[in-house]
C-alpha cells in the first residue's frame, strides 16, 4: 500500500507540476526573429514571455576571418551581430538574476540540418533544465508541396533533440502560403509523417506543433487525428503562428482554437490577426472551461488514497 501511494503521489505531483502550464496558453506573450543584439535588448527589456529566434549556420559581422558558427540570423541571411552562443549567454544571464515567474523561454528555431547538428555541443554545453527551452525545425514538408525549403532531417533532429529530456521538441512541416493563398491544408499522409517519426524514433519529449495560421484554419480533422494519435504517449500542444498578410479565415481558425482549448494553443500571430481572435469568446457549441477534469479526477483520487 506504501508503494502505491508513493507512485501515486508521484504521478499526482507529476500532474500538479504539468498543471502549472496547463492553464490559458494563448495568454503566453511571443517575440518574433529576434535576431539581432538590437532585437534582443529590447525584447529582454520588455514584458515578453517567450523569446522566438532562428538559427543558421553563417558569419558574424565585421569578422574578416570568416568563420562558420552558429548566428541568429533567418535564411537568406547568412551575418549576425550575435551567435547562438552570445544568445543564450545573455537570456541566462537575465533568467538567473529574476524568479522563474519573470524568467523568459526561448525557442529555438533551427533552418538547417548543418547548424542544428553544429549547436548541439552548445546546447548541451549551456543546458539549464530550470529553464523552458524549446527545440524547433521544419522536418517534414507540408502545404502546399513546398519544394522550395529543405526541411531539417527528421531522425537527426528527434535523435539528438531528445537527449535533453526537459526541451519542448516543436516539430513542423515547410510550408508554402501567403496573401494569395485560400485552400490548402495539413493533409493525412503529412500528418501520418509526423507521427510515425515521433513514434519511430521513440520521442517521449513534450511536443509542440507549430502550425501555419491560414492553413491550420483548414485542418481539424488531421491536426485532430495528429492530436490523438500521440497525446497517450506525449505531452501535445500546438503553436499557431503566421506570416504578416498571410491570408486566414479568422472564424475556421477560431473553430480550430477553441475546439483544442486555450490549454493546448499557443499563438503567435502578428497583432492584427491576434486582435481578430476574441480569444474571450468562445464560438457557440464550445466550452471554455479547461478539460482538465482528468487532472482534477486524479488529485481527488490521489488525495482519497493517500488517506489510507
Ligand atoms: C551569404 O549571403 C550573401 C548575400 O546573399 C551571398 O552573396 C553569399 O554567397 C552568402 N555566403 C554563403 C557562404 O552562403
Ligand atoms: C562593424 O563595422 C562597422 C564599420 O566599422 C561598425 O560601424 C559596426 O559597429 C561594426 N559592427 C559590429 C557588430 O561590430
Ligand atoms: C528535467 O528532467 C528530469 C529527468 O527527465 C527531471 O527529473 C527534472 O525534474 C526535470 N527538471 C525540470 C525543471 O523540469
Ligand atoms: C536523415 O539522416 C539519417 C541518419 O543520418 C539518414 O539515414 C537518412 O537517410 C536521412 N534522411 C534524409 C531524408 O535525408
Ligand atoms: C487523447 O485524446 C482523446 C480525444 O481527445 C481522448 O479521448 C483521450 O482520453 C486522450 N487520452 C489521453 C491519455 O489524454
Ligand atoms: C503587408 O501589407 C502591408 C499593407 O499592404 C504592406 O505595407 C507590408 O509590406 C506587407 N508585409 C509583408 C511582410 O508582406
Ligand atoms: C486567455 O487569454 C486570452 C489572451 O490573453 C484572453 O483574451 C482570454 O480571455 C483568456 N481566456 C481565459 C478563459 O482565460
Ligand atoms: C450564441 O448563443 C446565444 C445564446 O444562445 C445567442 O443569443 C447568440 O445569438 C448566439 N450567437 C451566434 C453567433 O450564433
Amino acid at each position: 500500500m506504501f508503494k502505491t501511494s508513493l507512485f501515486i503521489l508521484f504521478v499526482v505531483t507529476m500532474n500538479a507540476a504539468r498543471a502549472v502550464t496547463t492553464k490559458n496558453l494563448t495568454a503566453i506573450t511571443w517575440s518574433h526573429a529576434t535576431n539581432s543584439q538590437k532585437l534582443l535588448n529590447e525584447v529582454l527589456a520588455s514584458d515578453i514571455n517567450f523569446i522566438e529566434a532562428d538559427i543558421v549556420y553563417g558569419y558574424l559581422i565585421n569578422d574578416t576571418e570568416r568563420i562558420l558558427l552558429p548566428i541568429m540570423a533567418h535564411p537568406p541571411a547568412n551575418e549576425s551581430d550575435i551567435s547562438l552562443k552570445s544568445f543564450l549567454t545573455q537570456i541566462w544571464a537575465f533568467n538567473d538574476a529574476r524568479s522563474s515567474a519573470q524568467q523568459k523561454g526561448v525557442k529555438l528555431d533551427f533552418k538547417s540540418t548543418d547548424v542544428f547538428q553544429v549547436s548541439l555541443d552548445i546546447l548541451r554545453e549551456m543546458w539549464n533544465d530550470n529553464y523552458e527551452i524549446w527545440i524547433n525545425a521544419d522536418v517534414y514538408s507540408g502545404p502546399l508541396e513546398n519544394t522550395a525549403t529543405q526541411p531539417v532531417n527528421a531522425t537527426i533532429f528527434f535523435q539528438e533533440s531528445k537527449k535533453f529530456a526537459n526541451a519542448t521538441l516543436s516539430s513542423g512541416w515547410t510550408t508554402r502560403w501567403g496573401p494569395d493563398f485560400t485552400v490548402g491544408s495539413y493533409t493525412t499522409e503529412q500528418v501520418t509523417n509526423m507521427i510515425n517519426g515521433i513514434k519511430n524514433n521513440q520521442v517521449s519529449n513534450p511536443i509542440t506543433f507549430p502550425v501555419r495560421a491560414g492553413i491550420a484554419a483548414q485542418s481539424i480533422e488531421s491536426l485532430s487525428f495528429l492530436y490523438e494519435s500521440l497525446n497517450s504517449t506525449n505531452y501535445v500542444t500546438f503553436t499557431i503562428w503566421s506570416s504578416q498578410n498571410d491570408s486566414v479565415n479568422v472564424e475556421n481558425l477560431r473553430k480550430m482554437i477553441f475546439h483544442f482549448g486555450l490549454d493546448k494553443i499557443y499563438i503567435d500571430v502578428p497583432e492584427d490577426l491576434h486582435n481578430q481572435l476574441r480569444l474571450d469568446d468562445p464560438p457557440n457549441g464550445t466550452s471554455s472551461i479547461f478539460k482538465s477534469f482528468g487532472l482534477g479526477l486524479m488529485l481527488v483520487l490521489g488525495a482519497i488514497i493517500m488517506m489510507f
